[in-house]
């Protein structure tokens, strides 16, 4: 039950490698990448006291020593003084041009570890090892690391390909519930912006999946990143295509942001309930049918997870403050939002073409439901 999705990328091309207990042999799989046998890991707290002495196990194995530095769980470690520590932590282990990082971790760790061997003696590689849903079928692939800024989420940063990714469908088992399913929202968003059958196939084995159903957790992780894997080769820059990863995110990061980036709403959280309120803005412009926002809802629904403004708790600001946060967003573009819509399921597009007032009604209408 393993599957590897290859990322095409010219000379920085790779492959992403997908299925159970993937960990136990990270050390063979890692080892043709190396010029001398020993790696050093970033991973954060809780993760090393899950997974960190699988990862030295699998990796001595094949005979590779493995040095770690453990940071804080937690968003608020992806700023500069956690950076400043890894990438003194790297320099302090004398990791050389041709050795490897680890990025051991959910999102959080692989874009920091992904900046930190981006800069580190002016580009060393670096392995993947995602530990959440989330950084398996998004964060973990396509090559976008950084950290925040006090202006912003992921304001500092690079594109820097990864050299491996091992996704370990296993590891998923020990997430929290609501992490799991927060990750899943971004399996959901792949769905919907590009394959109405994936989206179908979802409807019918999320609720296997989510309950720990191996063989549909390889096959959802396995059709995400080959559809992340496919739009990144056609435009890795993000230049055009790579936008339509975004569904959902415009609406999504205004709502993280009046949450405070916190437990109030995961970010996978905010991907669902924003791309619940990209199709019914859709719907709302006459670009897709009027039956799509619901059946979007109701699968989100399905699977016990947050769709509507109403799920938040506690208060949100209204709708002109939202849509002042949502003009701080990357894709705004000489001062006009950019939001992917959708003619319909597994049809999604970029467009700057949204009147506001119809915004600011589709958010006051979902406030007053609250
Ligand atoms: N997470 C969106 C992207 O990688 O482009």
């Amino acid at each position: 039950m393993q599957e590897t999705v290859h990322v095409s990328l010219g000379d920085r091309s790779y492959d992403v490698e997908i299925g159970p207990d993937l960990i136990a042999t990270a050390g063979a799989r890692i080892a043709p990448l190396l010029s001398r046998p020993r790696v050093s890991v970033l991973t954060d707290e809780t993760v090393a006291g899950l997974h960190l002495d699988a990862l030295r196990d699998g990796l001595s194995a094949a005979g590779i020593e493995m040095s770690s530095l453990a940071l804080p769980p937690g968003e608020t470690t992806k700023r500069w003084p956690q950076f400043e520590r890894a990438v003194e932590w790297l320099l302090a282990e004398k990791v050389e041009r041709r050795d490897i990082v680890v990025a051991l971790g959910g999102g959080v760790i692989g874009d920091l570890a992904g900046f930190a061997a981006a800069v580190l003696r002016r580009g060393v590689r670096f392995v993947q090892i995602p530990t959440s849903l989330l950084a398996q079928v998004d964060s973990s692939v396509g090559g976008k690391t950084g950290i925040n800024a006090p202006q912003g989420k992921n304001l500092i940063g690079a594109f820097h390909q990864p050299s491996l990714v091992l996704a370990d469908t296993a590891i998923l088992n020990s997430l929290p519930p609501r992490d799991f399913l927060a990750g899943y929202g971004e399996v959901v968003k792949y769905g919907l912006l590009g394959d109405a059958a994936f989206f179908d196939w979802l409807e019918q084995n999320g609720p296997a999946l989510a309950q720990g159903d191996m063989a549909a957790r390889v096959q959802a992780v396995t059709r995400s990143v080959q559809m992340k894997a496919d739009i990144v080769a056609r435009d890795e820059t993000e230049q055009g295509d790579r936008a339509l990863l975004n569904l959902g995110h415009t609406f999504c990061h205004a709502l993280e942001s009046a949450t405070g980036y916190g437990p109030r709403l995961l970010h996978g959280e905010g991907v669902a309930i924003g791309c619940a309120l990209a199709f019914e803005l859709s719907s709302r412009l006459g670009l897709c049918a009027q039956e799509d926002p619901s059946r979007v809802r109701a699968h989100l629904r399905a699977m016990g997870m947050k769709t509507d403004l109403a799920d938040i708790e506690g208060d949100l600001p209204d709708a002109d403050a939202l849509l002042d946060l949502m003009a701080q967003d990357k894709k705004v573009i000489d001062g006009q939002l950019r939001f992917i819509l959708a003619r319909g399921i597994g049809d999604a597009f970029v467009t700057s073409d949204v009147p506001r007032d119809g915004v600011r009604k589709l958010l006051q209408d979902a406030l007053a439901a609250r």
